[in-house]
């Protein structure tokens, strides 16, 4: 099921943009591979995690997860790029990882079942972010944890305005709105998660490089092809698209080194716990009514924290 605010989102990633991703897995997880072990390193996987992976893609960071932990899950729009994780998955003998296509948004995931949540560049794209990430909230057990990498805002990210420049968009993206940058702003991100149900929100920026190809021709075919930069020289008649392409491959030998074509990006990596909630004392007086003995349930304060009365969402 996919939540109607996901609609436009589930055909573009179910749809062309996901059929470029499943296509060209290999080129993708390269663009991330400065990126990869210092999110794996904040994810701090460990052997008695169970792990959810939220828009997993192709399911790179899902089997890095998986080589740790008891077991993964990985949740993604694409029917095409999930295929293409089970698949790898498979040839590499990981039996711990599986595996679905959905929107985390309203995922009927059971409640409090996973340690920890990751998400590699996937969680930006909801609709309705209050509901997604309170859906995610539910998902990990009290005191569970969140790594997400989201990227900061447009001007600070090289790598997508050379091609904007280069392809002559025009605009961009409002901030906010469902896509890359939508996770860009910390104190609207700390206020979502907050009321969501996530507490200790800590942003860490993650300045590396995005590896846009080996050399100077496979970075620009590379740029040219994704969905940005097919619906940008869609638009353009074809000596519009030639000049455009002669200045993407420009750029792109400015940026060439003798490892490949690097271009600056900066990330933020957002961590943050789930709301935990204690036992604590006996309900007095429930007598023999089974569903109201035994111990009530209240939320942990952290410091500085509004004192919420017991029973009070
Ligand atoms: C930029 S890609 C990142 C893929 C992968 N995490 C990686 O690092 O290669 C974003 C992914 O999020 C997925 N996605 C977007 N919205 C989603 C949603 N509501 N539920 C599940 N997956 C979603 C897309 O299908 C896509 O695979």
């Amino acid at each position: 099921m996919v939540a109607p605010s996901n609609a436009e989102m589930a055909s573009a990633w179910d749809g062309d943009e996901g059929a470029h991703w499943a296509a060209h897995a290999e080129r993708y997880d390269a663009a991330m591979g400065a990126h990869r072990p210092i999110f794996n390193a904040r994810a701090a996987i460990t052997a008695t995690d169970t792990v959810l992976d939220v828009g997993c893609g192709n399911g790179e960071s899902a089997r890095d997860a998986a080589r740790a932990a008891k077991a993964v899950l990985g949740v993604d729009l694409s029917a095409a790029m999930v295929r293409r994780a089970r698949e790898r998955a498979a040839t590499e003998g990981l039996a711990n990882v599986t595996f679905e296509q959905g929107d985390a948004q309203v995922y009927p995931f059971r409640p409090a079942s996973f340690d920890v949540v990751i998400s590699r560049a996937g969680a930006m794209f909801f609709g309705d972010r209050a509901a997604a990430f309170a859906n995610l909230a539910r998902a990990l057990r009290p005191g569970g944890r969140m790594v997400l990498l989201a990227w900061q805002a447009l001007h600070r990210n090289d790598w997508i305005t050379v091609i904007l420049d280069s392809l002559g968009a025009d605009g961009s993206p409002p901030p906010g709105a469902p896509g890359p940058f939508a996770l860009a702003d910390p104190d609207m991100v700390t206020e979502t998660l907050v009321k969501a149900g996530f507490r200790n929100i800590g942003f860490e920026s993650l300045d590396v490089p995005v590896c846009l190809g080996a050399d100077v021709d496979d970075a620009t075919a590379f740029a040219a092809g994704t969905g940005l930069g097919r619906s940008l020289l869609g638009r353009l008649d074809e000596t519009g698209r030639a000049q455009a392409l002669a200045r993407l491959r420009n750029t792109m030998a400015a940026h060439a080194t003798a490892d490949g074509v690097h271009i600056g990006s900066s990330a933020w990596l957002i961590t943050a716990r789930a709301r935990p909630v204690d036992l604590v004392e006996p309900r007095r007086g429930s007598g023999g009514d089974p569903a109201r003995r035994g111990f009530v349930r209240i939320p942990v304060l952290y410091p500085g924290e509004a004192a919420t009365p017991p029973g009070v969402a």
